[in-house]
Parts: structure tokens; sequence; C-alpha cells
């Protein structure tokens, strides 16, 4: 073969190999309901989220149970911006909980971090513990910003469809279980505003999709970028 056709070869081959191991991830991780089935209500009661949520948790012990998170979200909680790992410092504990469980009965795809939350690893009650540590530490500064090009669109765009809910500064309602988006990395941000558009985020506020609907992509990116520019850190 000539050297284009081998370097094809094995780039189908990389790729044919690639498909097979997210197939048989598929098969492991849960899948529950989501919102692209009929009749599915955001945030139905759930008996392992209501556990942890009643659970009297202690940052101390989840201090030491979040070791085996830290190689994604790093061991000060701020994420990976590259990775797309999302950075967790200060969010709310309501937040990271919901999220969890979700992942956990599979109303959320994360292939990547399933395995490490599936509950034949972490009992309700250590997320919990783990959500308090987490909640204590501070959001970063320096999160991953986008470009800066369209922030009086993102601006605008926020104020008039997101603040009532993620809060004008950001700051989101842990009481309402909507997720604090300052601080977070853009790349992150982007992706799960738009994912929460297209209703690849299975577990996404209905409410907020009907507003994102009509959202393109030039707007997905200005109002990401807005919002990664929002701080609750103290200065
Ligand atoms: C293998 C890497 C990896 C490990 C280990 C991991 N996570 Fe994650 N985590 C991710 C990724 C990737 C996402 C975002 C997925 C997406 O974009 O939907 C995420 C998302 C989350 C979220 C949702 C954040 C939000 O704002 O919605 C929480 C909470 C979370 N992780 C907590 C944890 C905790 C606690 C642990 C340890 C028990 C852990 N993660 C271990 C990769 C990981
Ligand atoms: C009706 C309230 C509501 C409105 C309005 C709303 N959101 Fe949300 N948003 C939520 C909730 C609730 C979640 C968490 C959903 C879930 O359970 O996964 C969320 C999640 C997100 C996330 C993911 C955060 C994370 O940590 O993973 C982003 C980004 C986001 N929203 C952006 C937006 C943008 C941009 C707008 C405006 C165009 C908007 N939202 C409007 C309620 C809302």
């Amino acid at each position: 073969m000539n050297p284009t056709l081998t370097a094809l070869a094995s780039m189908t081959l990389a790729a044919t190999l690639s498909l097979t191991a997210l197939h048989a991830n598929a098969q492991q991780t849960p899948r529950a309901k989501g919102i692209e089935s009929a009749g599915y209500v955001w945030n139905t009661p759930d008996p392992d989220l209501n556990r942890a949520l009643d659970y009297k948790a202690s940052a101390k012990r989840g201090k030491v149970a979040y070791k085996i998170c830290k190689g994604c979200h790093l061991p000060d909680g701020t994420g990976k911006a590259d990775a797309l790992y999302p950075q967790l410092a200060g969010q709310h504990t309501t937040v990271m909980l919901k999220q969890m469980m979700d992942i956990r009965a599979g109303r959320r795809d994360n292939p990547k971090m399933a395995p490490f939350v599936g509950d034949w690893i972490v009992t309700a009650e250590e997320l919990a513990d783990i959500s308090a540590y987490l909640k204590s530490l501070p959001p970063p500064v320096n999160n991953a910003k986008g470009d800066g090009a369209s922030l009086a669109q993102g601006k605008a765009l926020y104020e008039k469809d997101c603040a009532v809910c993620h809060g004008k500064s950001g700051e989101g309602d842990g009481k309402k279980f909507y997720p604090m988006v300052a601080n977070q990395h853009y790349g992150y941000l982007l992706r799960e505003t738009r994912e929460s558009r297209d209703q690849g985020r299975r577990n996404a506020s209905p409410e907020m999709v009907k507003v994102l609907k009509g959202y393109t992509d030039a707007d997905v990116a200005a109002v990401s970028d807005y919002m990664s520019r929002l701080s609750v850190a103290k200065k």
C-alpha cells in the first residue's frame, strides 16, 4: 500500500476500535428517561438524592473521600478547562448532588465519570460529604474565558433570558437546584449550553431548553463568554 493508503487504513482501524469501546461503555452505563421521553419531568424525586440531601454532611470527611475525583477535577476543585472537566469549587451542594445522581441513574450521560460515581464505589452519604467539601472551596478567578468579541450581545441575552434563574452575577440558586455559572470555564459553559439546546444534556430543565431553542451558535458563544466573566469570588 502507498503511505497515504496505509495511513487511511490505520485511521479507519482506530475509529472502529474507539467506536467499539464507546459501544461497550454505553452498555455498562445505566440509562433512564430524559428530556427526549414523553412525560419527562425535570428533577423527579429520586430516593438516592433525597438520602444525600437529608444527610448531615461533613466537609472534613468529604476532603478525604474526594481523592477519587481529584485526577479530573483537580485537588482544588477547579477542573480542567482544556479537557472540559467542570470547575466545582463553591458550586451549590444541591446542584452537585442532583447532577451526580442523574449521572448515576443514567439521566445525564457522562461515560468518563460514571464509573467513579457508581453506588458500588461511593455511597450517597459520601457524595454529600464530598459536595460539602467542594462547596467550601473558593471559586477560581482565573477560569478560562471566551475571546471577548461579543460581550455586549452576550450580556443582553443573559440578562433577558438567563439571569431570572442563574442570577445577575451567575450565582445560581441552591434551593432550586439552579447551578452557579459564575467562575466556570468557557469551554464547558459553551458545551453545556449547546448540548442543552440540542437536548444532548438529557436532564436539562425544559423551561431553559425552551428559551435556548431560538439560539444560534453565535448566540450560544456570546452568552457563554459573558457567563465565563461573571464572578462571585471574593476580591
Ligand atoms: C475521569 C474523569 C472524572 C472523574 C474521575 C470525576 N469526574 Fe466529575 N465530571 C467529569 C466530566 C467530564 C464532567 C462533565 C461532563 C459533561 O460535560 O457533561 C463531570 C461533571 C461533574 C459534575 C457536574 C458539574 C456541573 O456543574 O454540572 C459534578 C458535580 C462532578 N463531576 C463531581 C465529581 C465527583 C464528586 C467525583 C468523584 C467522586 C468526580 N466528579 C469524578 C469527569 C470526571
Ligand atoms: C427556568 C430556569 C432557567 C433558565 C431561564 C435558564 N437556565 Fe440554565 N439551567 C437551569 C437548570 C435547572 C440547570 C441544571 C439542569 C439540570 O438539572 O441538569 C441549568 C444548567 C445550565 C448550564 C450548565 C451548568 C453546569 O454547571 O453544568 C448552563 C451553562 C446554563 N444552564 C446556561 C443557561 C443560559 C445561557 C441560559 C439563558 C439563555 C439559561 N441557562 C437559562 C435553569 C435555567
